[in-house]
């Protein structure tokens, strides 16, 4: 499973976002270090914060399934801003996946970048 890959799987999945009151619909998927495949869109509610985002959808799609091992995740949204993932996301993934998760973040302009969640979240939280 390669970037292009797992991007693109981000954006047709997508297709399913539940996103009413922004508009703005974002998908994901994410591959385990066992090589399981896993997406997830974002989840709205007309109590704002009870909003689930696209990667945490895909990360607890996948941990539920009893995988406990991120090796890679993709977002992808509409518009020419590369979507990445919120605070609340990168804190998620640090708990399933070490610093060198790469985390491919994608528009459908054909834009995207690559980065390692060591970047996007240095000095991660961490109980163990
Ligand atoms: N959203 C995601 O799905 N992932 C992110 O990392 C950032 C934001 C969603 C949440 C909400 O449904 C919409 O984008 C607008 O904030």
């Amino acid at each position: 499973m390669d970037d292009r890959e797992l991007l693109q799987m981000a954006l047709k999945a997508k297709a399913t976002a539940y996103a009413p009151y922004s508009g703005f619909e974002v998908g994901a998927a994410l591959v385990t270090n066992r090589g399981k495949v896993y997406t997830g869109v974002n989840v709205e509610n007309a109590a704002l914060g009870a909003t689930n985002c696209a990667e945490r959808t895909a990360v607890f799609r996948a941990v539920s399934e009893g995988e406990r091992k991120i090796a890679a995740i993709a977002v992808a949204a509409d518009g020419d801003a590369i979507p990445y993932p919120c605070g609340i996301c990168r804190q998620v993934l640090a708990e399933f996946g070490d610093a060198g998760m790469r985390i491919i973040c994608g528009s459908s302009s054909d834009k995207f970048t690559v980065h390692t969640l060591g970047e996007l979240l240095p000095h991660a939280f961490k109980l163990r």
